[in-house]
């Protein structure tokens, strides 16, 4: 597939409105995961993504079995396609991901290598992506789901042919290649202070401990109608902001149980408020990131049995409550200069 394949969205400028204009004025990135099909094949898909967000991510494409499926060959062009399509509509990229224990060739789950071979991969691999998309890309998830609920590292094919060292490793060699990425570590069900996110905290102060080059964490988000306990998030932010880490709100979605009832709509439209106003609260909260933008193509249906509708937009790209609830949130801190905390995030300056 030829890198011009995909166009710039229709329209060229974000209308007055747009998502990514009020998120400027909260100075943080907004944006969703994007996948290659529907971009190529779905006008509205790639008008929508242009048109709204400041920052897309990868679905899939920049995981290890997409991009690097045989020991010595590299499959680039849906990623390129993706940065591409970024650059042209004046959107960042988020790079996802390097390190993970799913999606992982078969030629690399299932060889043999030493323990020197495994970081012998581990650095070309990292070198090779991180160094192609070095300065497209704002922010790279380096290690994701690392952690165990209990908060012990899990045992991955990382952890168990390289040891502990593995995330270390992976920094540094993320850092050599991207200086000017941050470097980000993902995950779910660490949002609010639990064992899994004090487990994690460890992690993280550890590898700062060390000098080793991490700048973010990432919480993904991944939740239902019910919500969560946004006191315990805004502190359990707060603890890794005090660490010099900045935040990333990384792939929000809010599922829920079928069939969609305007009730459901409703209960959905809070949750993603409380997440944003929880974000704009807190100045080291950079992003907010959703894992799609539209109902139409989402991961939700597949892995949630029972579950679904849970983006911004519906099925046919029409704003849902939850779309305007967001709006709603970052139009705030347009007309919130008086507000000492609006004013303190948007001074900071989200490059
Ligand atoms: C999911 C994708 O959305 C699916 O298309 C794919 O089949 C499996 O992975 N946490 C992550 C993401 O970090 O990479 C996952 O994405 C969702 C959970």
């Amino acid at each position: 597939m030829l890198l011009g394949a995909i166009p710039a969205a229709q329209g060229g400028t974000a209308g007055a409105g747009a998502l990514r204009d009020l998120a400027s004025q909260c100075a943080i990135w907004i944006g969703p995961a994007v996948a290659y099909g529907p971009l190529l094949g779905e006008p509205p898909y790639a008008d929508t993504l242009g048109r709204e967000f400041s920052i897309l991510t990868p679905e899939n494409d920049m995981k290890w079995a997409p991009i690097h499926p045989q020991q010595f060959v590299y499959s680039f062009d849906r990623a390129d396609a993706l940065v591409s399509f970024a650059g042209k509509n004046g959107m960042t990229v988020h790079g996802h991901t390097f390190v993970w224990h799913n999606q992982v060739p078969a030629w690399l789950a299932s060889g043999s290598f030493t323990r020197d071979e495994m970081i012998d991969i581990l650095r070309d691999h990292i070198y090779t992506v991180a160094g192609r998309y070095s300065g497209s890309i704002a922010a790279w998830d380096v290690v994701n789901e690392a952690v165990n609920d209990d908060g012990s590292l899990r045992n991955t094919l990382w952890f168990s042919r390289i040891g502990p060292e593995y995330l270390d490793l992976a920094f540094q060699f993320a850092g050599d290649a991207d200086p000017n990425a941050r470097l980000v570590y993902n995950d779910y069900g660490a949002e609010v202070i639990n064992a899994k996110s004090n487990g994690i905290y460890d992690l993280v102060s550890g590898l700062l401990a060390r000098g080793v080059p991490i700048h973010g964490l990432g919480f993904q988000l991944h939740i239902t109608t019910g919500g969560i306990d946004l006191q315990s998030f805004a502190q359990n932010m707060q603890r890794f902001a005090d660490l010099s880490l900045e935040l990333y709100i990384t792939e929000l979605d809010v599922r829920m149980q079928l069939p969609v009832t305007p009730e459901r709509l409703a209960a959905q439209a809070n949750v993603y408020a409380g997440i944003l106003g929880a974000c704009l609260a807190q100045p080291a909260c950079k992003a907010f990131q959703m894992w799609g933008f539209t109902d139409a193509h989402s991961w939700v249906p597949s892995f949630f049995p029972g579950f679904g509708a849970a983006l911004i937009f519906d099925e046919m790209y029409q704003p849902k409550p939850a779309y305007d609830a967001l709006a709603q949130g970052l139009g705030q801190c347009a007309t919130a200069t008086a507000n000492s905390v609006f004013r303190s995030k948007a001074s900071a300056t989200a490059q």
